[in-house]
């Protein structure tokens, strides 16, 4: 048996698999977002805590027998978090998350400093950590001088779990600290931060084990006394070993709160200009790349909480597709990482009429996501990495709607697999499997079975061809408006 835990932005999911890797238990437990100023994101690392407790009790109540025979256990999370701790290792003040915006002028100012980019590879993008403990440092530098370790949110948890402080390569990438081609913590850029080695945690691949969990909390669930705990991976990392995708040319769409296209690379081959992520894959010699929309299936929430509806409900009262809405929305409601790069900038709609009802902004948002996507698609294109079909993840592909859209806008036909878990979580287990069994990640990691191929509508495509250089054409206008605002 194995564990994974996926430690999401809104709740900590625990699943509970067999030997083969099929998932025999599932649960989830929540907790909140803090957001004290408008671009802050905060969470409490000690809900994260309660929820994998909860999450435990839970799963020993259901299945004791299956907990007993847990040989290891895998960890992902969501990325870029700053979770910052005094000498005891006591949280000196609340995670600072990835969709926080606050550092954007740290990030600039990183960003432009030689050595960043050439070294990460990577934009210093504002919800990167790096720009994060500048901003501490300044604004709150009581707190940056009690600081003597800083970990990404799921190696928190690893810490509670084994006593390690450890992390692995696809998630340190996130950082803005760690030389993604060479895999290892960069002094030089630790420095600029006014940090050291010895605040980082030890590095490991995602498969490798990093320490076992501690025999008073083996003993509270009833898990025998040697658990393996492997490195795990940031969420995306781990989303890719759960859907398969590990080699050249493998990818996924995931439509959730945030929109992300990812690819997995052979080789390392940044091209930070075009504000794709290039990051360690969680397996060792592997690496991706990915564009980020930040709101995504979030912006249908968005909508959905204005009009006092659900974005079920929403999609639901969309016809079949009949070609582009005549109202635009630009999805920038927490500003854009790909390709913009742009935390200040903001979204809108256009070419409101007075006849408009609920469907047809509903459509222009799954629309305007939809060009977002296509951003993405063309950045990663630009750096030369080629996607043929892609396998359609998220709770956004649940619209058969926003799919055969999504194919459209991008045409490239959309795998949807059978139903079941294949993100994260399941990524979390398989690397727990190769850690611990030493199979190898072929064996382990197969892409999910496809339940249906969704392909580009047949009428549509230049229509959205034409609208989507429509779009193009928005975010310069948006940004000028912004920057007199
Ligand atoms: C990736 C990113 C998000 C988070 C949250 O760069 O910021 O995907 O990992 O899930």
């Amino acid at each position: 048996m194995f564990l994974g835990f996926d430690l999401g932005t809104s709740g900590l999911r625990m699943v509970l698999a067999d030997a083969s890797g099929q998932i025999i238990e599932s649960v989830e437990h929540h907790y909140s977002v803090q957001t004290l100023h408008p671009g802050w994101s905060e969470q409490d690392p000690a809900d994260w805590i309660r929820a994998c407790e909860s999450g435990l009790d839970e799963l020993h109540a259901r299945n004791p027998q299956a907990l007993r025979q847990v040989q290891g256990i895998g960890l992902s999370g969501h990325m870029h978090g700053a979770t910052l701790l005094d000498a005891q290792d006591a949280v000196l003040r609340p995670c600072i998350l990835w969709n926080d915006t606050r550092s954007h002028a740290e990030a600039a100012l990183l960003d432009q400093t030689p050595g960043f980019r050439e070294q990460t590879g990577n934009i210093v993008f504002p919800g990167f950590t790096a720009p994060k403990l500048l901003w501490v440092q300044q604004h709150e530098p009581d707190c940056f001088a009690r600081l003597k370790r800083v970990l990404l949110p799921k190696d928190y948890l690893r810490l509670w779990l084994t006593g390690e402080a450890v992390s692995d390569c696809s998630d340190s990438a996130g950082t803005s600290w760690l030389n993604v081609q060479t895999r290892d913590w960069s002094e030089e850029l630790l420095a600029y931060c006014s940090l050291e080695r010895a605040h980082m945690p030890r590095l490991v691949e995602g498969s490798e084990v990093s320490g076992t969990v501690r025999p008073a909390l083996a003993q509270r669930w009833g898990l025998s006394d040697s658990v393996a705990v492997v490195g795990g991976g940031g969420d995306n990392a781990a989303a890719a070993c759960g859907a398969g995708s590990l080699q050249e040319g493998d990818g996924f769409l995931s439509l959730g709160t945030s929109g992300v296209l990812l690819a997995a690379k052979d080789g390392y081959a940044p091209r930070p200009e075009s504000a794709v992520h290039t990051f360690c894959h969680a397996l060792p010699g592997q690496w991706y790349q990915m564009s980020v929309m930040l709101a995504a299936t979030d912006s249908l929430n968005w909508l959905a909480r204005q009009l006092g509806s659900s974005p079920q409900q929403l999609t639901r009262s969309l016809p079949s597709l009949s070609g582009p809405g005549s109202v635009a929305f630009v999805p920038y409601l927490s500003g854009e990482r790909t390709p913009h790069n742009d935390s200040r900038i903001r979204g809108a709609f256009l070419n409101l009429d007075i006849a408009n009802e609920p469907q047809q902004l509903t459509q222009a948002v799954l629309e305007g996501v939809g060009f977002a996507m296509r951003d993405g698609l063309e950045a990663l294109r630009s750096t030369g990495t080629e996607l043929n079909r892609l396998l359609g993840l998220g709770g956004g592909t649940r619209s058969s709607y926003w799919v055969e859209l999504l194919a459209t806008i991008l045409q490239l036909p959309i795998d949807l697999p059978e139903q079941g878990d294949y993100g994260a979580a399941l990524g979390a287990v398989r690397l727990a499997m190769v850690g611990v069994t030493g199979a190898t990640p072929e064996a382990v990691m197969p892409a999910p079975p496809v339940a249906q191929t969704v392909v580009p509508h047949p009428d549509w495509g230049a229509a959205y061809s034409d609208a989507y250089q429509r779009f193009r054409s928005l975010y310069p206008l948006l940004k000028q408006v912004n920057d007199n605002a």
